[in-house]
């Protein structure tokens, strides 16, 4: 961290831009991590926010409801098929703490107790809490805490820029596949096998290949297997479609969203299950088959009124179908990005890019440097008008989910040149 010094001060914003406290506008190319949809300040989601919070600002979901969350519990159930009910809370990190609990205590309630095992894919990431940590384990993050983190089962998740000698990338997928079936038919023990949706991206930006994650769902029905989703940054648009698992075709037992849920102007989480689930916690009070989980914000009114609006617009203003065609703009730059000398890869879905530097195109060594690749892309972004985050050597762009093309393609063109000019800074 020495290595920073301050922080600049962010003011406003403005559609895709930030404006500091000194009035520079820089692109906000992470969509302030991930999350932001229509860009800041966007007059209707400001008025959703306004307009609840006259009425009420907070009031407790133990014992009693309110109004926008029992509208956004039913929004959220009709634009996820196969979900029955809805579990909030208020931060993406808790509601895969709460799709974990959920998937052990099932087990649990209906009277099964082997199950008690998690099984997950190498490199995934499920936020920076206990749990999360433990079933989305990335090495260069967590390594610190792996005495205290529950064991899991892992397996590996084929990557196209990386497939091992003598193999082709049909092989080195049917590989992973059989890894896990080998396993799932060794032993019952296994509770719920945990993914995030359509891509890794913390983990790497590893984009999963065709019919990859519908497989993994399929064997999860075969061997009884719980199939629980992280739809946290790839759901909601991300990649290109509201629900990622429909276009995966892979249906889930329990999924979860967050970030882009609210539009990214407050924190809000949300955990589905689906009726199996959600009817092994009922019973009598002394049964004690309730989830026993929650938080003080959980299913807060203006969070839940901001959400709503959210997801009339993107009714209302047809955002998928806009994401899928400014998506496109990405490819034209393709051919550009890949040219520059310390670029390996670059891999793209819907308004995600993650762009892998190495130190040597032809054995795909990844960049490292003694420096943080992150400040110098930081330092160099900002000059050029970006706010860029790399996460190691990946940069990503992930900018906010209704960018026009325009806007899009100078954010590219600016990426390129702080790629060209970072470079001589980290090789
Ligand atoms: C896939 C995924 N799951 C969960 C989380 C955790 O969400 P939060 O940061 O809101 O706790 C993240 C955050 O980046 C994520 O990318």
């Amino acid at each position: 961290m020495s290595e920073w010094g301050s922080f600049d001060t962010i003011s406003k914003g403005k559609g895709i831009w930030l404006i500091d406290s000194k009035g520079n506008k820089i692109i906000d190319a992470v969509g302030s991590m991930w999350c932001n949809v229509w860009g800041h300040s966007n007059p209707q989601l400001v008025k959703a926010i306004t307009t609840q919070s006259k009425k009420i600002q907070h009031s407790s979901l133990f014992n009693l409801t309110n109004e926008p969350v029992e509208k956004l519990a039913d929004n959220l159930i009709k634009i996820s098929p196969g979900m029955n009910k809805v579990f909030f809370s208020d931060n993406g990190s808790s509601a895969m703490e709460i799709a974990i609990k959920m998937a052990l205590q099932y087990w649990k309630n209906i009277g099964e107790r082997n199950r008690t095992k998690i099984a997950t894919v190498e490199n995934g990431y499920h936020g920076d809490t206990f749990g999360a940590m433990s079933v989305g384990y990335v090495p260069e993050f967590f390594a610190k805490f792996k005495e205290q983190l529950f064991p899991t089962i892992q397996f590996p998740v084929p990557n196209k820029y990386r497939i091992p000698k003598g193999l082709t990338f049909a092989d080195y997928q049917n590989n992973c596949l059989e890894k896990i079936e080998k396993r799932f038919s060794k032993k019952d023990d296994i509770a719920a096998f945990i993914m995030e949706s359509g891509a890794q991206m913390a983990g790497g930006v590893i984009i999963y290949p065709k019919d990859f994650q519908k497989k993994i769902s399929k064997l999860c029905k075969k061997y009884d297997i719980l199939f629980v989703l992280d739809e946290i940054a790839t759901g909601f648009g991300r990649l290109g479609s509201m629900v990622q698992y429909q276009e995966q075709q892979s249906m889930p037992d329990i999924v979860a969203y967050g970030k882009m849920l609210t539009g990214g102007y407050l924190t809000m989480a949300a955990t589905l299950a689906n009726k199996k689930i959600y009817d092994s916690f009922s019973g009598e009070f002394n049964d004690w088959k309730h989830l026993f989980h929650g938080h003080t914000y959980t299913g807060n009114p203006i969070a839940a009124a901001v959400a709503n609006e959210n997801i009339h617009m993107y009714k209302k203003y047809n955002l998928i179908k806009k994401i899928q065609k400014t998506s496109k703009v990405f490819e034209k730059f393709y051919d550009e990005i890949l040219d520059i000398d310390i670029v390996g890869d670059i891999r793209h879905k819907g308004m995600l890019m993650g762009i892998e530097l190495v130190s040597n195109k032809e054995k795909k060594i990844p960049i490292k440097t003694k420096k943080s690749i992150n400040k110098v892309f930081f330092e160099e972004g900002k000059k050029q008008g970006i706010y860029l985050r790399t996460l190691g050597n990946i940069v990503m762009l992930v900018p906010p989910l209704s960018i026009q093309d325009n806007e899009l393609e100078l954010l590219l063109k600016r990426t390129i040149k702080t790629i060209q000019a970072s470079k001589s800074k980290i090789i």
